[in-house]
């Protein structure tokens, strides 16, 4: 395969070519996820939550970010790498801010990273873009930042705030970020934005009006049941399936069915 990078997604879009972004946290899940082509593999500091069972995204460590990642990029032939920047590793100042991304580049071999916020944030991003490293901006409903806003429901529907946010995606292009991902915001709103820059805008519950789609793998794959937003399309039902199968490994060791003659040595 040839490897995608961050000029070959500024490309799609500029093709029209929508991007396809999973998020994976391990190696055997990212080799699925890239071989069956999709494009940017995100080690999400979602894995907080969906590998270590956190109620937020604050609690994950830099060290454990980088775990999760150098896993992926063993995964990884195809697909680009970005790494999430998890909570308190970014917004001391931009020193912190590039000591922290040089980690993830040096130690998880990862080809980016991702940062929450906007203009708060601006000079962290040129910081680590002056390094060399990519930066993928990320807007809208921003999780770090649970508890400033109390709620997970959709984000920039006054207009203040899309203002802010269109300026944010504006300012993320124009300091060179590759991409940025808009989460949870109406979709005229993130088609408004994808429509105002060139570089690819990626959503996840911001419609089909913008550059690419991201989802949590766990969640598309149904391996979740308690976590039904709007925007989740479940194209399977994992978490039935395992059941089923786990269940009847239980029952069978029991019933003495498993192992048999053939499955012995
Ligand atoms: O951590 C994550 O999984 C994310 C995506 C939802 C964009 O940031
Ligand atoms: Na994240």
């Amino acid at each position: 395969y040839k490897r995608i990078t961050t000029r070959s997604l500024i490309e799609m879009k500029a093709n029209g070519e929508k991007i396809s972004m999973l998020t994976a946290y391990d190696f055997t899940m990212a080799r699925i996820v890239d071989a069956a082509g999709v494009d940017v593999i995100l080690v999400g500091d979602s894995a907080s939550n969906v590998m270590a069972g956190h109620e937020t995204t604050l609690p994950i460590t830099l060290d454990q970010m980088i775990y999760h990642a150098s896993s992926v990029v063993r995964a990884a032939n195809r697909a680009l790498v970005v790494v999430d920047l998890p909570f308190g590793s970014y917004q001391s100042d931009p020193k912190e801010a590039l000591r922290s991304s040089i980690r993830i580049m040096k130690e998880s071999g990862g080809h980016a990273v991702k940062l929450e916020g906007g203009s708060e944030i601006k000079d962290s991003i040129k910081k680590i873009l002056n390094a060399g490293i990519p930066v993928m901006g990320h807007l809208g409903l921003t999780p770090q930042s649970i508890y400033k806003f109390g709620t997970y429901t959709v984000r920039a529907k006054e207009e203040a705030e899309a203002e802010k946010l269109i300026e944010d995606a504006k300012m993320l292009e124009r300091v060179g970020c590759f991409a940025v991902v808009l989460e949870k915001i109406p979709a005229q709103l993130a088609q408004k934005v994808a429509e105002s820059i060139s570089i690819p805008v990626i959503g996840i519950g911001a419609g089909g009006g913008v550059d690419g789609q991201v989802l949590v793998i766990h969640d598309m794959l149904g391996m979740n049941n308690e976590f039904s937003p709007r925007f989740l399309r479940r194209y399977m039902n994992l978490y039935e399936g395992m059941t089923t199968a786990i269940s009847q490994y239980s029952q069978d060791v029991k019933s003495k069915d498993f192992p048999n003659a053939n499955e012995s040595y």
